[in-house]
């Protein structure tokens, strides 16, 4: 047989899909595991979204849609950016994706050419360097210090700027780290990318989980960053909709263009009716935002004073999105181990730091969208494993 595409061979399988999955069969096997694993908000989807949903289908709306989102989820989503981040943008910088994983997915495709370098801010979501390499870009990891809270500076971004670096990728609130971009930090990347004529990809999944009066600033709404910033949004996080599959890329027309065109010969579109769901989302009433943001507050501060009575365990401070991501301090082992060693000791399935690079080693990252009775079962567990570790 001929060899298959070395490509997609060069590119590692997902570490968390990895260890979720470890977990469901531990879980099938009749273990009381807790899956902290994972990414995604424990609530269903509020009923209003799920409402409209169900009243386009009764309506016919079960055809092809038009392949860039629906008029009324376009033009929703450019008022949302106006009121929310302003941004300005018009319907035609906009396009509607399955999962805003198909937004970078689809902004990388339209903006990397072979062999141009993309920089990474490591600890880093799992698929950035995957889907870089997939389009074929150069992942460059740009370490950020652990010891300062991984903090970006321009210093660290300068140092990693080659003559072919054409984008950075940054997210905030970041997965895995729970860190909110500061206006210094957001200064850093604007004077970085704008010196070096760079793109940015901004993904903001997680702009509305916010904690301790913590805010939000696009980085497209920056001077000079509207017509080389690719934002990337969705439903997922947000609104409690990851089996949806419904997100979006905002970028600047000639990129919205050829990441249409892509979408157009590849998937076609997300499904129809959920985008009437998301239409509903943006411009529905926002309550449901606030009160799963606050239960995820109350979950968070229940860990972070827990966990502070665990020697050997410390905790960065989270600043949004839902994410511990722990520093264990009193133990040689690497975080995969450790990771390994809390699933088979302690059934609680979490990802190890390295997953999210090199900068991420030491760590373990747990996902708090679940419920209390698992986060108050998980500390029990880890008070008895850590110090053992
Ligand atoms: C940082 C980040 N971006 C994007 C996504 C993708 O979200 P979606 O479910 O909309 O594809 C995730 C999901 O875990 C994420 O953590």
């Amino acid at each position: 047989m001929k060899p298959l595409s070395t490509l997609v061979n060069s590119v590692p399988a997902s570490v968390t899909a990895a260890m979720m999955q470890k977990g469901r069969e531990l879980a099938a096997a009749g273990k009381d595991v807790i899956n902290l694993a994972g990414g995604e908000p424990d609530f269903d989807t509020p009923k209003h979204i799920q409402e409209a949903a169900f009243a386009a289908i009764r309506k016919g709306d079960t055809h092809y849609p038009p392949s860039f989102g629906s008029s009324e989820l376009l033009e929703a989503i450019v008022n949302k950016l106006a009121r929310e981040n302003s941004v300005t943008a018009t319907t035609d910088q906009i396009l509607v994706t399955p999962g805003a994983k198909w937004a970078i997915y689809a902004g990388l495709a339209a903006t990397l050419n072979p062999g141009d370098e993309v920089m990474i801010l490591d600890p880093a979501w799992v698929s950035y360097a995957p889907m870089v390499q997939l389009n074929g870009g150069v992942p460059v990891h740009v370490g950020l210090p652990a010891a300062e809270n991984f903090r970006v500076s321009e210093a660290i971004l300068r140092s990693h700027v080659t003559e072919k670096t054409k984008l950075i990728m940054a997210c905030s609130p970041n997965n895995p780290t729970g860190r909110v971009l500061q206006q210094d930090e957001i200064d850093a990347i604007v004077k970085i990318a704008t010196e070096f004529d760079l793109y940015v990809l901004s993904d903001e999944i997680y702009e509305h989980i916010l904690f301790d009066g913590q805010v939000h600033h696009s980085l497209a709404a920056q001077p000079g960053m509207a017509e080389r910033t690719l934002i990337i949004n969705g439903f997922s996080k947000a609104y409690a909709m990851t089996g949806w599959r419904l997100g979006w890329l905002a970028a600047p027309k000639p990129i919205a263009k050829l990441a249409r065109s892509y979408q157009t010969q590849s998937i076609t579109s997300a499904a129809s009716f959920t985008m009437a769901a998301g239409v509903a989302a943006l411009n529905g009433p926002q309550e449901c935002v606030h009160e799963m943001t606050a239960a995820y507050a109350r979950r968070r501060t229940f860990l972070l004073d827990a966990l502070d009575e665990i020697p050997g365990i410390e905790s960065s401070p989270i600043e949004g999105a839902f994410y511990l991501f722990a520093k264990f301090t009193h133990t040689e082992k690497g975080s995969l181990e450790i990771s390994q060693k809390l699933l088979e000791d302690g059934l609680i399935a979490s990802t190890p730091g390295v997953a999210f690079g090199q900068a991420g080693e030491n760590h373990v990252r747990f996902a708090f969208a679940t419920h209390m009775t698992d986060l108050e079962k998980t500390v029990e567990r880890l008070a008895k494993i850590v110090p053992n570790l």
